[in-house]
């Protein structure tokens, strides 16, 4: 078991200000508070909602999960899937299976889990409670001041602090305020369908039942289409999330609608039996646009007061299922630098070497995450073909269309380790090797 009583180390502590009570400033705020600085939470909604449905966390952010503590909890919450399997729309037929589970947990010396996002939302909360970090409530946040770090409030309030992060999600205010102009969501020109199913239903039919029984992640691709299940332990769901391509011209639909479940069967009306079966047993469905946003080009503020992060730094097409993983580096590379820190001047440097840090790999995420929608969406013909002989007779390599099993991809995706990565970032530094920081690496030394 970690420790968990936070540092008691002799470094100076720094008020830190979060605009967002999502998974990234929900942990960045723990990140951050564990090494003693003192932080505050300010999210919109007037109360923390349970939303959501199944979210990845992959061996690279549990292993974080480990090092806070936390991961008994979210154990406790979550299941591990044995294996993910891709399928024909045809015929279900099963053309990979990659072990997840022990093979994981062995390889990356932590677990690949799926989890409800309001549980893991729940235990992050639960872990912020006992750090005593406040979190308020109904503070919609309006105006950033970024040179003299304060945020004014919609209801008039204004909060100061050392440090301000926005961590406001995709179609974010903060990242507006900091680049001065206003980046647009975009139709990504696919919609999703989330389907409410039982889990206990599927196991009743005899040919379902293999989606439920070892757990596992299911990915079924077709022709501009694919679809993804997998068990959750909250409710007994079975998580059934299906995605289409459709007319771009269409009006963008923000966040999920209620709508009949036969649109869905509509627009999978072409796929095969099985798939129907699961169709018929769904008791809700919703609809929205998938969203695309283009990638903020600087994430900290000139004056190195202010830096972004999570979606609002980096959200990114959710083919890898990375979105939640990514804030959970942020995370950890800003609460490691923050437990360094030994002089106020410092502050600016952290937040470049944070940036510098994370910025290569969350871009080189985004666009293999885009390119993955086209490999699951192959119409069928040679390109289809192609993919599914590489699929079912070849050993994985480089660029492997099943990116669970790609062996470059997999190493760089679930090897890393933010903590250590940050830890590096910092001695470089502190050799006076990092690029683009102000140079306050020797302040202590020079102050001495
Ligand atoms: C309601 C909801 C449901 C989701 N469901 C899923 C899911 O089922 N599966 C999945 O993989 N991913 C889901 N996601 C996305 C996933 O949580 C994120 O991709 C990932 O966790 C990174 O999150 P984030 O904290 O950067 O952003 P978000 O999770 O979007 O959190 C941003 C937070 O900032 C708050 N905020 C926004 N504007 C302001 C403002 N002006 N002032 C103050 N606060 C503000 C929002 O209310 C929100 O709490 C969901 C996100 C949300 C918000
Ligand atoms: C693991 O690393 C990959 C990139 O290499 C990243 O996309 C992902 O978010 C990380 N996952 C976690 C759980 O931190
Ligand atoms: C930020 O605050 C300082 C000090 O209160 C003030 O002088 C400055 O004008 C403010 N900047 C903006 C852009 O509001």
């Amino acid at each position: 078991m970690a420790d968990h009583s936070w540092s008691t180390s002799a470094n100076p502590t720094y008020r830190v200000l979060i605009i967002g009570c999502g998974l990234a400033g929900l942990a960045a705020a723990i990140g951050i508070r564990r090494v003693g600085h003192e932080v505050t939470i300010l999210e919109k909604a007037a109360e923390l909602q349970e939303l959501g449905a199944g979210i990845n966390v992959s061996p690279n952010g549990t292993l974080i999960f480990r090092e806070w503590g936390i991961l008994d909890a979210i154990k406790d919450k979550a299941n591990i899937p044995y294996a993910a399997s891709m399928r024909s729309y045809k015929d279900s037929f099963q053309l990979f299976s990659q072990p997840l589970g022990r093979q994981m947990e062995e390889l990356y010396s932590a677990p690949y889990l799926v989890i409800h996002r309001a549980d893991l939302h729940s235990v992050l909360v639960q872990e912020a409670d006992r750090l005593e970090i406040a979190i308020h409530l109904d503070s919609h946040f309006t105006r950033i001041n970024f040179s003299d770090p304060s945020v004014e409030l919609s209801n008039g309030k204004t909060y100061d602090a050392d440090i301000i992060l926005g961590a406001d999600g995709e179609r974010s205010a903060c990242r507006d305020a900091l680049l001065g102009y206003n980046i647009p969501s975009q139709d990504s020109g696919d919609h999703v369908f989330r389907i409410t199913v039982k889990a206990s239903d599927v196991a009743q039919h005899k040919d379902l039942m293999e989606l439920v029984q070892p757990p596992c992640v299911n990915l079924w691709v077709g022709p501009g289409a694919n679809a993804i299940t997998y068990a959750l332990k909250r409710d007994g769901l079975l998580n059934v999330v299906l995605t289409c391509a459709h007319d771009i011209s269409k009006t963008i639909q923000h966040g999920p609608r209620r709508v009949e479940i036969h649109e869905a069967r509509e627009a999978f009306g072409k796929w095969d039996d099985k798939f129907q079966t699961l169709l018929s047993l769904a008791q809700g469905c919703t609809k929205w646009t998938l969203l695309q946003t283009p990638e903020a080009l600087y994430w900290t503020h000139p004056d190195g007061k202010f830096a972004l992060l999570g979606d609002s730094a980096h959200a990114m097409l959710p083919y890898l299922g990375q979105g939640a993983a990514v804030a959970f580096e942020d995370a950890a590379v800003l609460g490691t630098l923050f437990s360094k820190v030994q002089h106020k001047s410092q502050l600016p440097d952290i937040l470049s070497i944070y940036e510098r840090l994370r910025k290569p790999r969350t871009t080189a995420l985004r666009s293999r995450s885009q390119a993955m929608r086209d490999v699951y969406a192959f119409d069928d013909g040679p390109l289809q073909q192609e993919r599914d002989r590489q699929l079912q007779h070849h050993a994985p390599f480089d660029g492997f269309p099943n990116f669970l099993a790609d062996p470059v991809l997999q190493k760089s995706m679930f090897s890393y380790n933010a903590i250590d990565e940050a830890e590096k970032a910092w001695d470089t530094y502190l050799r006076g090797e990092w690029p683009s920081t102000r140079g306050m690496w020797n302040v202590v030394s020079r102050e001495a």
